[in-house]
């Protein structure tokens, strides 16, 4: 009885995982056909949010209806409202998870909708409401890619004050750990920076590459799951950071 029972549930899980995999293959891809903005963009991090309507399905009434306003070069903007107002919706139109039903976001004079939709998210970094880890390390949390040495990884955590929120954790540089290359103006601060943490370095240090991170961080708290996606949007010295609600549960 017990094994019948037992195949029955296996059944259902099997019939539940088809279902799944049927529902996805149904979804329509996005469009990465779109043109290439250039190298460099954004330069300034001007926006311009002009009429923006936005709605979670065709089906459904929009949760944006004709907003707009204008964010100037190096400027921080706070945007309030009750909760179910549409902040986090505004965030996933910015990086394309919504797409406008009507309106424009203008990024430094280009519309995003017409750029590759990787291209227009790989430029903006954001903080997520629903902080995002992955099993790993806190290396390959703040940089899956390998784009960046442990010296700029550790600057960024610093300039989070993440020493400070996790006692005991001391992180230090990989001895073998790559530099730079060429002396650029990146790597000059990086170095100023390394002075800065030369005060962290203690007996029992580790490095980044040891430190564990679990399944969706659970091994960290809340808080400091969303210092880890801080550091990891300042490695990338956006020019334009969207934080959503990025306080809420600390
Ligand atoms: N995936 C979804 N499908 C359909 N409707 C959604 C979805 N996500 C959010 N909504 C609806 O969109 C509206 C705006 O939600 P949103 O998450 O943007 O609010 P918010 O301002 O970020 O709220 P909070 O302060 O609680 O984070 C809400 O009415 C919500 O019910
Ligand atoms: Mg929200």
């Amino acid at each position: 009885m017990a094994l019948s029972i037992q195949r029955y549930a296996n059944l259902e899980q099997g019939m539940e995982s088809v279902g799944r995999v049927h529902s996805y293959s149904t979804v329509d891809t996005e469009n990465y056909n779109d043109s290439d903005p250039p190298p460099a963009w954004p330069t300034e991090g001007a926006l311009i949010i002009h009429d923006l309507v936005v709605r979670h399905a065709p089906h459904l009434p929009p949760v944006l209806r004709g907003v707009s306003f204008e964010v100037q070069r190096s400027e921080r903007v706070g945007i309030i409202g009750r909760t179910g107002a549409g902040k986090s919706s505004f965030v996933s139109a910015l990086l394309r998870f919504l797409e406008a039903s009507e309106g424009e976001i203008v990024v430094d004079g280009i519309d995003i909708s017409t750029l590759k939709i990787d291209h227009s998210r790989r430029r903006l970094a954001l903080i997520p409401q629903q902080p995002v880890l992955f099993q790993g390390t806190i290396r390959s949390n703040l940089d899956p890619f390998h784009e960046h040495d442990d010296h700029e990884l550790l600057a960024a955590l610093q300039s989070c004050c993440w020493n400070q929120v996790t006692p005991g954790f001391h992180a230090v540089a990989a001895e073998n750990a790559s530099r730079p290359s060429t002396e650029t103006a990146s790597s000059i601060e990086v170095d100023a920076v390394e002075e800065d943490t030369k005060h962290l370095l203690p007996d029992n240090s580790t490095t980044i590459s040891e430190t564990p991170v679990s399944q969706g961080g659970k091994n960290l708290s809340q808080g400091q799951r969303q210092l880890v996606c801080l550091a990891r949007a300042i490695i990338t010295r956006p020019k334009i950071l969207i934080l959503d609600s990025p306080s809420q549960g600390r």
